[in-house]
């Protein structure tokens, strides 16, 4: 009997120390509603710190969270899926009490989601949808089919087919296009691609568009992880493949800036300077610096800006909604289902910047600074 009572007492002691140890509050899934700010950890989980906006996106929702009184525990994964799926596990058996999660590869982390949800931990994914796991609690992005939208649309103003406001412009062409699409285990690659794509098939049915390699599927126009490199070697190829009989590259699609800098060093290694061979029309994303000074300079034509202050907000918004043992609003309850479940969405407007534009929309906002630009280098 006396031993029994031992045993119990030093299992409770036991499990009093593993939690101090943890540095558990309300601990993974707790009664978090009544805890302090100060007792609960927010695990953030990125997927690189070579892209600008994640560094952007992971500051943001650090300084947010602290700002509250949170704790937070922000990890970057190098785009390695096995680093980022250690990275999760450790925030879980550390007792994190709410996960926000940008997966590198949206179909990798349902063993962690599984382990999250036995520990009671909500999860939110970042930006990028988790798929096939049920245990994704909530999504903060952007309507990432009109990022799409808006890259078709700004590649078709660049060309002169379009204007800004939608009228019909003055060029007839044809041109020649070329595609490309983001890294395919991503699920806001295919988002990016059938946006720009359901934009554009009016121009390539009636002949305006053509693409001289014929590359037009996903599969074929995708850049695994994102990569500079990648793009680039691809735009040589197509160079040598369809364009060495004196044809030219009227434009480019191009779902991201750090894409779109690799496919502008082809183009310019390849003569695409200016008069005869002028630089085609190369859209992107993000606003990242480097590529709003080639926009600035003319050199890109476009690029489509997520303001990342907004979507870090949101997921504060819906981490706080879950700490409380409430639903966070949704505001698209339709459009993403992970393979498993439709998971309920708040997604943010996005914005197409054209020189012109610059000022006002990104440096008026403190987004970057005028000097930033200049340079082409935060800080
Ligand atoms: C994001 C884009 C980003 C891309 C590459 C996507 O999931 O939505 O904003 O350009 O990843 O990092």
């Amino acid at each position: 009997m006396r031993r029994r009572l031992l045993a119990a007492l030093s299992g409770a002691a036991l499990a009093i120390s593993l939690a101090a140890c943890s540095g558990e509050g309300a601990g993974g899934g707790g009664d978090t509603n009544s805890a302090k700010p100060g007792d609960l950890t927010i695990g953030v989980s990125m997927p690189t710190q070579t892209s600008e906006r994640w560094i952007a996106d992971g500051n943001s929702v650090k300084e947010k969270l602290q700002a509250k009184g949170y704790k937070v525990d922000l990890q970057y994964a190098g785009d390695d899926i096995p680093t980022q799926s250690q990275q999760i596990d450790q925030m879980i058996t550390q007792g994190a009490d709410v996960l926000v999660i940008a997966p590198i590869d949206g179909t990798a982390l349902s063993g962690q989601l599984q382990a999250a949800a036995a520990a009671k931990i909500p999860v939110i994914s970042y930006d990028r949808l988790i798929r096939n796991s049920p245990n994704v609690s909530f999504y903060v992005s952007f309507d990432n089919y009109k990022v799409g939208v808006a890259q078709a649309n700004a590649l078709l103003v660049g060309l002169g087919l379009l204007t800004k406001d939608g009228a019909k412009g003055t060029a007839t062409g044809p041109f020649n296009v070329e595609l490309f699409a983001g890294s395919l285990d991503d699920n806001n690659a295919g988002f990016f691609f059938n946006g720009a794509m359901d934009t554009l098939k009016p121009y390539f049915d009636a002949g305006t568009l053509k693409v001289k390699s014929g590359q037009t599927k996903i599969e074929q126009a995708a850049i695994l992880r994102w990569q500079q490199e990648t793009a680039q070697k691809r735009m040589e190829d197509l160079l040598t493949s369809s364009y060495n009989d004196g044809s030219k590259v009227d434009g480019v699609l191009s779902p991201f800036d750090g894409l779109s800098r690799g496919i502008i060093t082809a183009l310019q290694n390849a003569g695409y300077r200016g008069g005869a061979k002028k630089m085609p029309v190369v859209t992107g994303q993000d606003a990242e610096v480097a590529s709003v000074k080639l926009v600035n300079d003319g050199v890109q034509s476009s690029t489509v800006f997520k303001d990342t202050r907004l979507l870090a907000e949101q997921a504060v918004i819906a981490a706080e909604a879950f700490l409380r043992k409430e639903e966070p609003k949704a505001n698209e309850t339709k459009a993403y289902n992970n393979g498993v479940k439709v998971v309920p969405a708040f997604l943010l407007p996005v914005q197409t910047v054209y020189k012109e534009d610059i000022k006002s929309v990104l440096i008026d906002s403190g987004y970057l600074t005028e000097q930033e630009v200049a340079a082409g280098r935060a800080g």
